[in-house]
């Protein structure tokens, strides 16, 4: 299967209005023009929406959508899905038409994060105004390189990790494991991180653990050092908590500082993330999470 790049999320809210609000005055993103007025579709280059909000019960990640390259590789996909024994769901014209894309169908992984799979999404070419200036985002050519990172819960992180590298066809970027103690008995936790057909180190990573809101945290990536640093001047000027100070990771060298979003899941604001040449690269073990910095908050 060929997985092309991380292209949108689809998160619901109890207030979409405060992402409107979030999204627009804080991250940076513009309304997405010409999208129906059912959801909050928000914008950050030239695809039509990145971030599409919808009313709901709860606060949580939703969807994760994932692009394919191309028809063929659609119909590859669907074959694949069917020869491993997952069940999907074909979206409706109304859903495709809603998500700007040919064709998309619908699953959940063996953690139970829902994902879509689509190819065909529309380039509108509208140009990207940033409500905050933000000249533009790290998404690579039309958008190629997907809108950032997602970082999933995953307490079966064995048969998930499987499932994205073996059904999906994910590559491994790097992995990390952790203790919370001293005690030798600690198995800690692992958390996996896995590229797609982009330079992006990784578009994916897997968490041992459970999330109440389906996300870790996502992530969004800018050009420059200075547009890390007036975003989070926005973020402190509204007292929208920090829930981890600047930082360097160390497995895609990302600047970034991690904020709350209104739906209780982080967000990375970084820059300078590692571009990987995949034909020459070796899946690491990383002991650390950041060469400096990254300070995260007590829960
Ligand atoms: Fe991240």
């Amino acid at each position: 299967m060929n997985v092309r790049s991380l292209g949108y999320v689809v998160i619901e809210s109890t207030e979409p209005q405060k992402w409107l609000d979030y999204g627009t005055q804080v991250l940076g993103l513009m309304v997405a023009p010409g999208m129906p007025d059912d959801a909050v579709y928000l914008k950050m280059d030239e695809r039509p929406f990145r971030f599409a909000v919808v009313q709901g019960a709860s606060d949580r990640l939703q969807i994760c959508g994932w692009e394919l390259q191309d028809e063929a590789d659609f119909q590859t996909a669907r074959v694949q899905l069917e020869a491993a024994g997952v069940d999907y769901i074909a979206g409706t014209e109304a859903e495709c038409q809603a998500r700007r894309v040919r064709e998309l169908l619908r699953l959940q992984d063996p953690a139970g994060n829902t994902l879509e799979l689509y190819h065909g999404a529309d380039l509108d070419y509208l140009k990207f105004v940033s409500p905050v200036g933000i000249p533009s985002f790290e998404t690579g050519f039309n958008g190629d390189m997907g809108f950032g990172h997602t970082v999933l819960p995953a307490p079966n992180l064995d048969e998930t990790h499987a499932f994205y590298r073996d059904v999906l066809g994910f590559g491994d970027s790097d992995s990390m494991h952790f203790k919370f103690s001293d005690d030798p008995a600690d198995p800690g936790l692992g958390l996996k991180f896995m590229h797609v057909n982009n330079p992006r180190h990784h578009s994916l990573a897997l968490y041992q653990g459970e999330s109440p809101v389906g996300c870790i945290h996502l992530m969004v990536e800018v050009k420059s050092v200075d547009e890390v640093g007036y975003c989070l001047d926005r973020v402190l000027a509204r007292d929208i908590p920090v829930t981890s100070t600047l930082g360097r990771h160390t497995n895609d060298r990302m600047l970034s500082f991690y904020m709350l979003t209104p739906a209780g899941f982080p967000m990375e604001f970084g820059c300078e993330g590692l571009q990987i040449d995949w034909a020459n690269f070796k899946p690491t073990k990383s002991a650390l999470p950041s060469i400096w910095g990254h300070k995260f908050a007590a829960p």
